[in-house]
């Protein structure tokens, strides 16, 4: 294990809910998940971890519109109701990390950070750090941002993982894993082509296909699917900061990851 180094991990909100089912919990993947995070923990290894919010705050954000900001008189009751949504899910989370005996502690993303037009310009990372200072593992979620300019939006794990990496890379050298429903990212869309291969790495030699190839595809939804997970990754990967996304339904690829070792994947590094 390398000294002064901290693991971001994400779960992504497909890999842990149904995306399909509103508020539906694939309990067995988030158990399993939560014992792998329990043994990296008690071997060492510093954690922050992010989960995405999947069928519990996207469905309601979808309906109340609320990345485009307060836009009618639903709006404000929609912002309550979407992160009442993602905070449902956190609390579900949560539960299976503390019966994991994993100290888990849960950080509001809309209440330690602001969006200007989407984008967080202004994040209060001390109580993280002094979490993680004190041996106790930060949990946030992708939730409603609070908009200096137009009111509300909705801020993705990746985003306010971006956000937290630059920060945190201050103190930490810092890595990202991101635990997805999917081996990585493809040549082309797997779910409709059976040849789809998958991209080991991606780098600058690659990104310009691989944006352009994910853009055209229909893995959407409000915080804008594979592509701006890519975008923010590559970003990250330019200062420094290397991810890697892995299969979180195959057992042991998360602690693969985190371990350095040899594992299905696809790495964004430069
Ligand atoms: C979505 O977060 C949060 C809301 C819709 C409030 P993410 O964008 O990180 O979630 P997933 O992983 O795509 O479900």
């Amino acid at each position: 294990m390398v000294e002064n180094r901290l693991w971001m991990i994400k779960l992504g909100g497909s890999l842990i809910t149904n995306k399909e089912k509103p508020y539906t919990v694939r309990y067995n993947v988030l158990r399993r998940l939560a014992k792998e995070i329990a043994m990296l923990h008690k071997e060492g290894y510093k954690l922050l971890l992010g989960h995405g919010g999947g069928s519990f705050p996207h469905i309601s954000a979808r309906k109340y519109r609320t990345v485009d900001g307060i836009i009618d008189e639903r709006s404000r009751i929609g912002m309550s109701i979407v992160h009442r949504d993602a905070e449902r899910l956190n609390m579900i989370v949560l539960r299976y990390l503390l019966y994991e005996d994993v100290p888990a502690y849960p950080i509001q993303t809309s209440a330690i950070s602001t969006t200007n037009n989407d984008k967080i310009v202004k994040i209060f990372t001390y109580p993280i750090i002094h979490l993680l200072r004190n041996g106790l593992i930060p949990v946030v979620y992708g939730d409603v941002g609070i908009d200096t300019s137009k009111g509300c939006t909705i801020i993705s794990t990746e985003a306010i993982f971006e956000a937290l990496a630059r920060e945190l890379s201050k103190e930490y050298t810092v890595k990202i894993v991101m635990c997805e429903a999917v081996d990585g990212v493809y040549d082309k869309d797997p779910y409709r082509y059976p040849d789809a291969k998958l991209i080991p790495l991606i780098n600058e030699k690659n990104i310009e296909p691989v944006l352009k190839m994910v853009g055209g595809s229909a893995w959407i939804d409000v915080t804008g699917g594979m592509k701006h997970k890519i975008e923010t990754l590559y970003g990250l990967a330019k200062s420094g900061i290397s991810s890697v996304i892995v299969n979180g339904r195959v057992r042991g690829r998360l602690i693969k990851a985190v371990k350095g070792l040899p594992v299905i994947s696809t790495r964004i590094e430069i």
